[in-house]
């Protein structure tokens, strides 16, 4: 059936593009620890701990224990087939073109989504810290509609600017962007630890009882909103996604079925013991109720309560770090999937279009940039970011079940590292991201479900019909030299992290 025409694990790495290959375990580490640490520790841990109480850190660790079993399965398919694309790449050699797109598709919501929702955070933070030079910007300009009870608020022109400038960067592919990433995350991970080490003598025990207030998973009279461990588990899951974005890198790494793996399960290491250290703290020094009061800065409100406002200007220079790195990583691999969509015929060619100058695929990268800019200053947060949480755990499922199916298919398939326990390992990670999907709102469910008809649409209107893949069916010769690797677009490509 068309529908699920494959490619081949050799086609794929055939056709990928001989990018320079610079990168290391250290750099992919970074590279992880930047698109990980961001606004899910420094905005939502505040609705986090209003939803679980003291056990958010308990909800980190859930939440770190499904990425942690999606993230061997990611690092197994990376060592298989070390291709840029991620999740789309490996659907299309497991499950067919079909499922491939979804995913793809899907990958959209979740990178320019993700960048769009950390913009938000990003604001929070900047307006802070010009507050804290004495400079007060237009509080109607700070952030989208509807997003600050009590507050009139229209659009969020701080982080519009920062997705822009963050566009125009990676569209001229300035050389330096994988030392600046670098650096902003070593100072990014230094702040944290600053914090964690001032902070940690404010603890009141007391402030962690009762540790459990709502229990796994609780409604409150009359609300249909879920309380507990489970639903702050599905907020800020929020916190861990990125890692997935080092598989996007495939092709500019050195030996990256050894150092790919690494790079993800180091990155995932860390910042799960940043997170449950830096949370514990947190609940320790703010009884958990009072973070209504700083819901979106809540570790600037931390550091508050301590009355020390020099750290406060530090960290809220950290978490600006931070985010700027988280939205720089997304938009890059959002960049690099709709490049591959559009070198496998699924997106027009208008995506996959190489600049003649700074060889990037500039246009891909600059439609995506203004969309999320536009979501970023329009949209509210709170929906956002549950939207992204949902895509990402459907791409989760589809990799883990995915490394299950290709053990079954293609056993002798060569692959640099093999996840522990195939198939409880997947098996435990698809149970894990059902759960965390169940602990989201429905009104997320069914925004997913529109998205992903929508997709179906697009699919079926557009990509079906101009598939490579599908074309090589019908026998174009020009089409099936471009799938063995001569694509000249793909070939002149210039590696920007
Ligand atoms: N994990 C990233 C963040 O928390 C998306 O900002």
């Amino acid at each position: 059936m068309d529908l699920f025409r494959k490619k081949s694990v050799k086609d794929a790495i055939a056709e990928s593009t001989p990018l320079r290959r610079t990168m290391r375990t250290v750099d992919l580490t970074l590279l992880g620890i930047g698109a990980i640490i961001g606004t899910g520790i420094f905005v939502l841990t505040g609705k986090g701990a209003l939803t679980a109480g003291p056990a958010l850190s308990l909800a980190f660790l859930l939440a770190a224990i499904c990425c942690g079993f999606a993230g061997l399965c990611y690092a197994e398919f990376a060592s298989m087939v070390p291709v840029s694309g991620s999740a789309y790449s490996y659907s299309y050699i497991a499950f067919g073109e079909l499922i491939a797109f979804v995913i793809g598709w899907d990958l959209i919501l979740e990178y320019a989504l993700q960048a769009a929702t950390v913009s938000a955070g990003w604001s929070g933070y900047f307006v802070k810290l010009l507050e804290g030079f004495g400079i007060n910007f237009p509080v109607e300009l700070t952030a989208a509609y509807g997003t600050t009870p009590g507050v009139t608020t229209y659009f969020n022109l701080p982080g519009f600017i920062i997705v822009l400038v963050i566009t125009w960067i990676l569209s001229i592919g300035i050389n330096q962007t994988k030392k600046t990433n670098d650096i902003m995350v070593i100072v990014k991970i230094a702040i944290i630890l600053l914090f964690i080490v001032c902070v940690v003598w404010y603890v009141k025990p007391s402030n962690w009882k009762p540790f459990s207030p709502y229990g796994w998973y609780s409604f409150k009279a009359g609300s249909t909103t879920p309380m507990g461990i489970i639903p702050a588990a599905s907020i800020v899951f929020f916190s861990f996604i990125g890692f997935d974005a080092v598989s996007s890198s495939a092709e500019e790494t050195i030996e990256p079925n050894k150092t790919l793996p690494r790079g993800i399960l180091w990155s995932l290491g860390i910042s799960t013991v940043l997170y449950i250290v830096m949370t514990l703290i947190m609940t320790g020094v703010v009884p958990f109720k009072e973070f209504a009061n700083f819901i979106n800065a809540p570790v600037a409100g931390v550091i508050e309560k301590t009355g020390m406002n020099w750290l406060a200007l530090i960290v809220d220079f950290g978490a600006i770090l931070g985010m700027t790195t988280v939205i720089l990583v997304q938009l890059y691999g959002q960049s690099r999937i709709s490049y591959a969509m559009s070198r496998d015929g699924l997106f027009p060619k208008f995506f996959g279009e190489v600049h003649p100058k700074f060889r990037t695929p500039w246009k891909g990268t600059w439609f995506f940039g203004l969309l999320t800019a536009v979501a970023g200053g329009f949209i509210n947060i709170n929906i956002l970011f549950e939207l992204v949480n949902i895509g990402t755990l459907s791409a989760f499922i589809i990799v883990s079940a995915g490394v299950i199916w290709m053990r079954h298919t293609q056993p002798e398939a060569h692959r640099g590292f093999r996840a522990p326990g195939v198939p409880v390992t997947p098996l435990i990670s698809i149970v894990f991201c059902f759960v965390l999907i169940a602990g989201l709102n429905w009104e997320t469910w069914v925004r997913f479900a529109v998205w992903f008809a929508l997709g179906l649409v697009v699919y079926f209107a557009y990509s079906r019909r101009h598939s490579k893949l599908g074309m090589v069916g019908s026998g174009d010769d020009s089409v099936q030299a471009g799938l063995g690797g001569s694509d000249s677009d793909a070939s002149e490509l210039k590696p920007v992290l």
